[in-house]
């Protein structure tokens, strides 16, 4: 009997498993898992989606005309070249299905993002994941790793689940290295927590070069996960290719508004950075006083080291932080079993995962 058969590589894709939200038998487990911002979404925004509940019989703007406006004003871009998606994980995908397919590569750094590969697998792409140093994208590698068949790059900057990231030079350095027709995509999910000198989100980039791409989201610094919002920067000729495949009401009414508002909320921002500012360094150095390996972030998580065998391994510290509410992130499916990612959380929150980690330790 003839059975369904779905196009190669979609078995070979493990789903994507997102951060857990709740434990057995815990009543309100401490979620730092997912990396959301812990003030949660504007209280502008809150309104905005509330307003707007009594037109929820009404399609979308597609075009996102508003939203679009407001990330251009914001951040002094043409909305013209701005294209909005449900998450900067849909923009991703639909990056995916417009430049690579079977017999493409699609190339990443070893630790980089997991979308990368699963919507690479997606399009029947075939991924390449380029070694790292320190858990670092390697610029080298990468360049090294391009074949004939490379159609595309991923770069997360700074990268989820490490936390590390690669200066303004380095990116250039990488796109300077790759062929005209080879797209690199910058995902710059947590642009906005990043406090370093060196660093740029790629917006130069892209105002330079056709081959670039950079992608934004509203699911961190903003606040606004649930609602599926981000997007992207890019010339024209790929703001026409992306619009000829996304779906024509892609974003959601609340997300469209809850974004504007979100934008609108400076001080909202400013606090949210505040707070990362103030808890990211605190977390590690707590953490690193317990004799734990936290590697650098430039983001809002730490990635924590624990030893591969033995009684102190992260998935043992995982399961003694749940016991005691605390949900951290497993990193097997990223290649990295030995660690837990955690993302920065309210100040009760941290200081419980702290104490709960350091009675693991002692
Ligand atoms: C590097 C990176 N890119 C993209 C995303 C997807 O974000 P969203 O689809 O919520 O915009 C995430 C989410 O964790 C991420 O870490």
């Amino acid at each position: 009997m003839a059975r369904l058969r779905p196009r190669p590589g979609i078995l070979e894709i493990e789903p994507y498993v997102g951060g857990k939200a709740e434990v057995a038998g815990i009543a309100r487990a401490i979620k730092l898992s997912a990396n959301e911002s812990p003030l949660g979404p504007s209280p502008k925004a809150i309104e905005a989606i509330r307003a707007v509940a009594p037109e929820a019989h009404r399609y979308p703007d597609g075009g996102a005309d508003r939203l679009r406006r407001a990330i251009g004003a914001r951040f002094d871009l043409d909305p013209a070249r701005i294209v909005c998606g449900a998450g900067s994980d849909e923009l991703i995908q639909l990056l995916m299905r417009a430049y690579a397919g079977p017999g493409d590569e699609v190339l990443y750094s070893a630790h980089g993002f997991l979308m990368y590969r699963l919507s690479a697998l997606g399009v029947g792409a075939t991924p390449v994941a380029a070694p790292e140093r320190a858990l670092t994208a390697d610029v080298d590698a990468l360049l090294a790793h391009l074949s004939s068949r490379t159609r595309m790059v991923f770069l997360a900057n700074p990268n989820n689940p490490t936390g590390s990231y690669l200066t303004a030079d380095e990116l250039e350095r990488l796109h300077a290295g790759l062929p005209e027709d080879v797209l690199l995509v910058i995902d710059a999910a947590y642009a906005e927590y990043v406090r370093r000198n060196d660093y740029a989100a790629g917006i130069e980039l892209v105002d330079r070069a056709e081959n670039v791409v950079m992608t934004r989201t509203f699911s961190k610094l903003f606040g606004l996960a649930a609602l599926r919002v981000g997007w992207l920067y890019a010339q024209p000729p790929v703001v026409d290719v992306l619009h000829r495949i996304r779906g024509p009401f892609n974003v959601s009414t609340p997300a469209q508004v809850a974004a504007v508002a979100a934008l609108e909320d400076v001080e909202h921002q400013e606090r949210a950075r505040a707070h990362n500012d103030q808890w990211l360094p605190w977390l590690r150095q707590a953490l690193s006083d317990l004799g734990l390996e936290v590697h650098p972030s430039a983001a809002n998580f730490v990635l924590i080291s624990f030893e591969p065998e033995g009684e102190r391994t992260a998935s043992a510290a995982s399961a003694w932080l749940e016991r005691r509410g605390v949900i951290a992130r497993p990193m097997a499916a990223y290649g990295l079993p030995h660690c837990l990612r955690l993302s920065v959380g309210l100040e009760d929150e941290n200081r419980t995962a702290v104490a709960a980690l350091e009675e693991f330790m002692a």
